[in-house]
């Protein structure tokens, strides 16, 4: 990358995932990161853990860096522009991790600068995030290209257009929502079999980990993975028959779209 520096907006959760996607994989070193944060201990954390630089107000972190990163919670960021606006101009590219808030209202509150949304997900937190990401109009392709590396550090990454991120947020980003719930339930019929809790739990991760894995490693459509472990009059095909009869597939594909669709009026 070249010599770029990152003022993240917000040193949560969220943005503590950034900072070290980006130092560990290498994209950026810790020199040429600024987190602004108002919480003092927060702060101190950040600075000693990845040596990265800290401060509370905006224009220092607006001199310091060319990408800002917006990663505090939607309800606020209104506010938080406001903080902004005067510090933030065309040297500047805006990214913005926040669920649910459109360009337009970004652009509304500190005019129509270089600005890409994004919508990653939890396991972000762990490197392993999936993110979506869409620029207005005023963003490059160069600010597109640099936004894809920043996301690329916490995980994988996809350019869509933003029409398409409320569907996103049904998907990957209510996903994880989905995954944990059906790996409860699995734990839950391990424990019914007589499996103790703690042994089902370590199985049933691995399996889902491991599915992941393999899906991804080889490439292989799903359903050639599927058949490999279903065979004729076998253990999976009787368990599937469960799963098809109590319309697992159906509930599954309604729950993304009406999960999208909710991300829509939240947004509207
Ligand atoms: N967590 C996820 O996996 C995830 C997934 C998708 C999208 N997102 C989005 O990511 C954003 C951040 O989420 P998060 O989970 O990281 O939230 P978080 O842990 O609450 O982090 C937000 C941070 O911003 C700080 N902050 C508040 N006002 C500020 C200001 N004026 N200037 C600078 N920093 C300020 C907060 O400090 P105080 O606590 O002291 O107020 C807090 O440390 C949200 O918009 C969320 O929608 C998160």
């Amino acid at each position: 990358m070249k010599k770029e520096t990152i003022g993240l907006i917000g040193g949560g959760q969220m943005g503590e995932a950034l900072v070290r996607g980006m130092i560990n994989s290498g994209l950026v070193p810790a020199g040429r990161i600024m987190v602004a944060e108002p919480d003092g201990k927060r702060r101190d954390s950040l600075s000693q853990t990845y040596q990265v630089k800290v401060t509370d107000i905006a224009e220092p972190l607006c001199d310091f860096a060319s990408v800002l990163i917006l990663a505090v919670k939607p309800q606020i960021i209104r506010p938080v522009l406001a903080q902004y606006k005067v510090f933030v101009g065309s040297n500047h590219l805006l990214i913005s991790i926040a669920a649910g808030v459109p360009i337009s209202a970004i652009e509304r509150e500190i005019g129509r600068q270089r600005i890409i949304r994004v919508m990653p997900n939890t396991p972000a937190l762990v490197l392993a995030g999936a993110s979506a990401l869409s620029p207005n109009e005023q963003a490059s392709a160069e600010d597109l290209q640099l936004g894809m590396k920043i996301f690329s550090a916490i995980g994988t990454c996809v350019h869509l257009p933003e029409s398409l991120l409320d569907a996103v947020t049904g998907l990957s980003g209510s996903g994880p929502g989905y995954v944990f719930t059906f790996i409860e339930a699995m734990i839950d019929g391990g424990v019914l079999a007589g499996i103790p809790r703690p042994v089902a739990e370590q199985l049933v991760l691995q399996t889902v980990y491991g599915s992941a894995k393999l899906a991804l490693e080889t490439g292989k459509p799903p359903a050639v993975l599927k058949g490999m472990v279903t065979s004729p009059g076998g253990t999976t095909i009787a368990g599937l028959h469960v799963l098809e009869e109590a319309g697992m597939r159906g509930a599954i594909m309604t729950a993304v779209d009406r999960a999208g669709k909710r991300s829509k009026e939240l947004g509207s």
